[in-house]
């Protein structure tokens, strides 16, 4: 018996090392995209309408890649709009060149210009997306990214028999760039989507969506990896599946320790994925989207559907709708962000920053702005320490890479002007919100740790906070004001989640940290495009390193030209 265990795990010793001698001689692959931005006509809910989208298709194509490989992608844009492509989530270490939000590392692919993205898929395996990072475009302008493990390398979880695409959006049927000036006309949120979708299809809850419903096939007994992306402008959704519970075992790219549940929680700009096992009786069932709005702002409580369908059963079985919590189910949304937690095992340990270098603590703020040219004579803006950012008119990671003065200034403040009671009863006035193109200067190699604080200036609301060029860990969060005395005590230093996107907790607070290890400038908002509109943004400049492969590498030669 011992023998033949010998015999076993001597022979795969040399299986793992045949196959590990392939990966490590395999020449990372060069894996090219077109994308050809067009307008295409699209209908949805009884309307046809011209969307902007890649390649006519939308939700626009997947980008298949794998860990190592490098990724050329060649947008040209046929639309009538400026454009630019973000790869939400790469890290695009000393590239910033091909990040994409436009005013932030590069200018916009005009009308009739062509740009291409050139970047490596380096230590990131899992689900992430692209989207359109100019306006409200991503609306129609976005699809997924699946980095496999490189070639030999299992997934730390159950190998599923399959695996599918579910992006969560949001469809207007006006057109989004009118919507979105109808709003800065008004200074007040313009009107919220006509419908949640599943890969672009409302299903049939909506009026003329019985084709327009996504279904996908399973058979009894098999295991699914359903890879799950929030794309929706505005909003933070729930996802269920009837009947069938979950296992989360990835978020943002990042494997976590798995758990199971019947509803997940994602806000713009997160990714989740999920295990789900057929093994329900032979029949149809709804998976379902709906939105989680714990704040007393506008509620948008409409259902997008799709199915999943046992192979064999016929279309007219009905199915019925998952039991998601209640749309202002804080509870829930509390309980389910502390089940997150990251894998750390050996493989894929969890680098969290134990010494921190630089403690900053940014408030979230609504506030009213004076606005001559608008309907009321006001308007709607946020603030990040009490400063509403001001769009460049030239890149800034240009600005700082050539030095180029008057563009911004470094002087992004650590904490807010004044103290206050940031979660207490509700203050109607801003705080003497100040504009400015203001950016936090960040020496290289330097832990970071960042505390974002929701206030009540005008109300309390839950914020998507998303940081390019980096991931980050979630050590803590909390309701109400973060006590720095208490607070850091109760942090999980040890496998806190990883991810690119935090949600802020409505009326609470977030700490993440991360290291300043990769240079450049790094666009960082909350990733509901109204506040991003509205200034909720700001940037950090990531010194170079005094290393060799430390500091920026030189612009590519089609960079677009302001
Ligand atoms: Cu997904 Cu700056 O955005």
């Amino acid at each position: 018996m011992a023998k033949a265990y010998n015999f076993f795990s001597c022979s795969l010793f040399i299986f793992f090392w045949f196959i590990s001698s392939i990966s490590l001689h395999a020449e990372a692959a060069v894996k090219t995209y077109k994308f050809d931005v067009q307008v295409k006509n699209v209908s949805r809910l009884c309307h046809a309408k011209p969307i902007v989208t890649v390649n006519g298709m939308f939700p626009g194509p997947t980008i298949y890649v794998r860990e190592g490989d490098r990724v050329l992608v060649n947008v040209t844009n046929n639309a009538q709009y400026n454009m630019s492509i973000h790869w939400h989530g790469l890290k695009q270490f000393r590239n910033g060149w091909a990040d994409g939000p436009a005013y932030i590392t590069q200018c916009p692919i005009k009308t009739g210009h062509s740009y291409t993205y050139d970047f490596n898929v380096t230590g990131q395996r899992g689900t992430l997306w692209w989207h359109a990072h100019i306006f409200w475009l991503r609306a129609t302008v976005h699809g997924a990214i699946v980095i496999l493990p490189k070639q030999g390398t299992l997934f730390p979880f159950p190998q599923p028999d399959m695996e599918t695409n579910i992006l969560l959006g949001e469809w207007w049927n006006n057109d989004v760039e009118e919507v979105e000036k109808q709003g800065n006309k008004m200074g007040l949120p313009p009107n919220t989507s006509d419908a949640h979708t599943i890969n672009g299809k409302p299903g049939p809850l909506f009026p003329c969506s019985e084709k327009h419903t996504f279904a996908m096939e399973v058979e009894q007994g098999k295991t699914y990896l359903l890879r799950i992306i929030n794309a929706a402008l505005n909003d933070e959704l729930f996802f269920g599946v009837d009947g069938h519970n979950m296992t989360v075992v990835e978020i943002d790219a990042v494997y976590t320790k798995p758990f199971t549940t019947p509803a997940i929680l994602i806000a713009p700009g997160q990714t989740t994925n999920v295990l789900v096992q057929a093994n329900r009786a032979p029949g149809r069932y709804f998976m379902a989207a709906r939105p989680f709005m714990d704040a007393p702002v506008i509620v948008d409580n409409k259902t997008a559907t799709a199915i999943l369908q046992y192979k064999g059963v016929p279309d007219t079985i009905i199915p019925s709708l998952p039991k998601l919590p209640a749309p202002n189910d804080t509870s829930f949304a509390l309980n389910y962000s502390t089940k997150l937690r990251s894998l750390n095992s050996p493989q894929y340990p969890a680098n969290v920053p134990l010494k921190i270098d630089r403690h900053l603590f940014y408030t979230i703020g609504l506030g009213i702005n004076p606005c001559p040219t608008c309907i009321n004579g006001t308007k709607l803006i946020a603030s990040l320490n009490n400063i509403t950012f001001v769009m460049p008119q030239i890149g800034l990671l240009q600005a700082h890479y050539f030095n180029i003065p008057g563009v911004f200034i470094t002087d992004f403040p650590d904490k807010p002007p004044t103290p206050f009671n940031y979660t207490g009863a509700p203050l109607t006035a801003n705080l003497g919100t100040s504009q400015g193109t203001r950016l936090s200067r960040i020496p290289f190699n330097s832990t970071v740790e960042l505390v974002l604080q929701d206030t009540n200036l005008l109300t309390v609301e839950s914020h998507p906070f998303h940081l390019h060029g980096y991931n980050f860990f979630i050590v803590g969060t909390g309701v109400g004001n973060f006590d720095p005395a208490k607070d850091p005590a109760k942090y999980n230093l040890v496998d806190p989640p990883e991810r690119n996107t935090v949600g802020v907790p409505t009326g609470g607070w977030a700490a993440i940290r991360f290291r300043a290890d990769n240079p450049g400038v790094w666009f960082m908002h909350c990733h509901l495009e109204l506040h991003t509109g509205w200034g909720l943004k700001m940037a950090f400049v990531v010194e170079n390193g005094k290393g060799p492969n430390q500091s920026v590498l030189p612009p590519p030669k089609d960079l677009p030209p302001c």
